[in-house]
């Protein structure tokens, strides 16, 4: 089986699980869940749920409670894109491919649907399915971080934020990045490690691997919104220059950030060195996630 054939698999693997833990359109509030579920099946690439799950793949071949815990992060993740969206942070009118949440179903709605997905990230960890209690708090305990305001995803997003008002430099460029983007990345391969009982060092390298992938995943981000096409993107391109966003294109120029982001695929790769072949799959990831155009 190729590469894309097995994450074309995987995907449809995370959007049935997505599928049966959103609760139904016909459950009140109608709308509401309507709007999860219009977010949630807009097309993601579903990045973080396949890292999760091929992170549990290079340590064992059982990781219980995986694809839930693959799903909470993929229910934080586009809860983070809509709030992203909304006319008080981006104020993006096109995303996944379709009108941003807010554009479809109103602001307040847009909030709350954001807040619902986040809410029910947690829910759905606290009841994973067989998994021992003390993984499922460590699962709860990396995710809450992750999402959090101390080096993660919040902190990051207003790191952004202030940025648009700063001279853009390499130092605070990193501090924005890695909590924005690489905070919830570098989670996504952990939750995986914690189901499948990986150990310290296995842990470790995982960790790692997450680290420089993170940072070139959002390299390259801030790469495709100079390059590429809002059709091709399903997102407005060109949004970073005019709201003065502190990007890699930014501080470095297009040719230094595309080898920074080669740069961290590599050690990325690296990192992956103690897993041999279990590992061949987050190794060709790393190289898709540098090479990709969406
Ligand atoms: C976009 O994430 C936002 C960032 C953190 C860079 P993705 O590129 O993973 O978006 P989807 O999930 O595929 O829509
Ligand atoms: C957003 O970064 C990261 C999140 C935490 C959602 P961006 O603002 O660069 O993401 P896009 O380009 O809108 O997807
Ligand atoms: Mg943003
Ligand atoms: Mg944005
Ligand atoms: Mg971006």
């Amino acid at each position: 089986m190729s590469l894309r054939e097995h994450l074309a698999g995987q995907r449809k693997r995370v959007d049935a699980e997505l599928d049966r833990l959103l609760p139904s359109e016909t459950v009140p509030p109608e709308m509401l869940h309507r709007a999860m579920r219009y977010s949630i099946f807009a097309g993601g690439k579903r990045i973080r749920p396949i890292l999760c799950l091929e992170a549990a793949r290079a340590v064992s071949d059982t990781a219980e409670g995986v694809m839930t815990a693959a799903c909470s992060l993929e229910l934080i993740h586009t809860y983070s894109l809509i709030h992203d969206d909304l006319p008080a942070l981006d104020n993006d009118d096109y995303r996944r491919g379709k009108p941003t949440c807010h554009k479809k179903f109103g602001e307040a709605m847009a909030i709350l649907t954001g807040d619902a997905l986040l809410t029910l990230a947690f829910e759905v960890l606290a009841g994973v399915d067989s998994a021992r209690a003390d993984s499922r708090v460590r699962l709860i305990a990396e995710l809450a971080g992750a999402a959090g305001t101390v080096g993660g995803m919040i902190a990051g997003q207003v790191f952004d934020l202030e940025g648009e008002h700063r001279e853009p430099d390499p130092l605070l460029l990193e501090s924005i990045h890695r909590a924005k983007t690489g905070a919830m990345l570098r989670a996504s391969l952990r939750l995986g490690a914690i189901c499948a009982g990986a150990d310290e060092d296995q842990f470790a390298a995982l960790s790692c691997y997450g680290e420089h992938v993170g940072l070139a995943f959002q390299i390259v981000d801030d790469i495709l919104d100079v390059e590429e096409s809002s059709e091709g993107l399903g997102k407005t391109a060109g949004k970073d220059a005019q709201q003065h966003k502190v990007t890699f294109p930014a501080v470095y120029g297009l040719e230094a950030s595309r080898r920074m982001a080669e740069r961290e695929r590599q050690e990325a790769q690296d990192a992956l060195a103690p897993f041999g072949e279990r590992a061949a799959v987050l190794r060709e990831l790393a190289g898709l996630i540098v090479q990709r155009k969406t």
